[in-house]
């Protein structure tokens, strides 16, 4: 416990605490329950209390330092590999920036690069938590991609209360702003994210939707394409990874705006459960029919959570690792498809214990040791 690293007001994170304390807990009572039984507790003669059978806990995995950087497998697929960090985690804890530089080859600001961060106060700019990204980025020879210019989520208050033609310089300002400042810097932009409605064709009513009108969406791209020409420009948004609905309006968004010469890429957030995800085939044909449109896909923010998978810890983890094998084998197997960048890398640091409960959703464990996840992630970039 006592260490956090997370960035956001009212978001931090403690570190949960870790398996084997838990699980020297827990034989810690057995040990005391077995004592009390043995006592026999009354007089009655030794009557042994059943004491039940802890489930098997997986062998602990290699630590980060131990093995191959998982960057080199995806390198030889010809891919990105990418997590979201945060600068506080980069400058604070040096097993976080050691298993961040190793494996890894793309770089994204969790938090700290969204409006809100970033424009906290109208025309007061603050880039000091993305630069420190990009600077631990290029010192190792990593891509940055920037994250997010337009976001309902992630809009400070000020903006929501301007009035439409005040709001149309202020975005007109931001995205300028911020696009121009990492020209150059970052590989690609999520110019826009999570536009689509989750329950009804088309757009999500938020504050630019409203102030703004629909074509706010391709507004943002021409402003961010002007400020930075040479980044790639992505549609990013969640639950449209296999085919459905939502997917199919994604699908015809960016087809537009690609017709358009306005979008470059789209990135599939990919926040799923090994309980119930997509179908895999679905995703590779969703991947696939986004790529023939000409655009670059990414798989922009996996994590797979366990939680509700049945079973005891050894099951769980080795249905993550399936899953995170096949859905890296489904963007593996798609050329445009030439990132995956997880949401995070430790389990130690989740933005998912606090918005879906308590889970393991990515590749570390909390002491940085590798999970059968990281290596199914590897059996797919290696084609295996
Ligand atoms: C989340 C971060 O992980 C949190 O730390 C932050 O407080 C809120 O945003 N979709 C996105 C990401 O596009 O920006 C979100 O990240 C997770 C969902």
């Amino acid at each position: 416990m006592g260490r956090v690293l997370r960035d956001p007001p009212g978001r931090r994170i403690p570190r949960r605490p870790t398996r084997s304390v838990l699980l020297g807990m827990t034989s810690g009572l057995l040990v005391l329950g077995v004592a009390l039984s043995a006592c026999g507790g009354g007089g009655g003669g030794f009557e042994p209390t059943p004491v039940p059978t802890p489930a098997p806990t997986p062998v602990p995995g290699p630590l980060y330092t131990d093995v191959a950087p998982l960057r080199d497998a995806a390198a030889q697929a010809g891919r990105l590999v990418g997590a979201a960090v945060t600068s506080s985690g980069l400058a604070s804890d040096a097993t976080y920036a050691g298993a961040a530089g190793r494996h890894f080859n793309y770089l994204t600001a969790e938090w700290e690069m969204k409006w809100d961060p970033i424009q906290k106060s109208p025309g007061v700019f603050d880039f000091s938590g993305g630069d420190r990204i990009v600077e631990f980025a290029e010192s190792r020879g990593m891509r940055v991609k920037g994250h997010a210019l337009v976001w309902h989520g992630a809009t400070p208050k000020w903006v929501e209360a301007l009035s439409p033609p005040e709001l149309r310089i202020a975005f007109e300002d931001h995205i300028r702003t911020v696009a121009g400042h990492y020209r150059r810097r970052v590989y690609a932009w999520d110019v826009v994210n999570e536009a689509i409605d989750d329950s009804q064709p088309g757009l999500r009513s938020t504050v630019f939707s409203r102030g703004l009108g629909p074509d706010y969406v391709a507004e943002a791209f021409r402003l961010a394409r002007k400020a930075d020409p040479e980044a790639e420009l992505v549609y990013n948004d969640y639950g449209g990874e296999g085919l459905n609905r939502k997917s199919n309006d994604v699908y015809a968004l960016v087809k537009d705006l690609k017709q358009r010469g306005l979008v470059d890429g789209v990135g599939l957030q990919m926040h799923i459960s090994a309980a119930s995800l997509p179908a895999v085939a679905d995703i590779q044909a969703n991947i696939q029919r986004l790529a023939d449109l000409g655009l670059q896909v990414n798989i922009s923010e996996m994590d797979v959570r366990v939680k509700d998978v049945a079973g005891d810890a050894a099951t769980k983890l080795a249905r993550q690792r399936q899953v995170y094998r096949d859905v890296v084998a489904a963007c593996v197997a798609v050329p445009r498809c030439e990132a995956i960048t997880l949401w995070g890398f430790t389990d130690a640091h989740s933005w998912i214990d606090s918005t879906f409960g308590a889970d393991d959703p990515l590749l570390f464990d909390e002491q940085y040791r590798a999970k059968p996840a990281f290596f199914g992630v590897e059996d797919a970039f290696l084609r295996r």
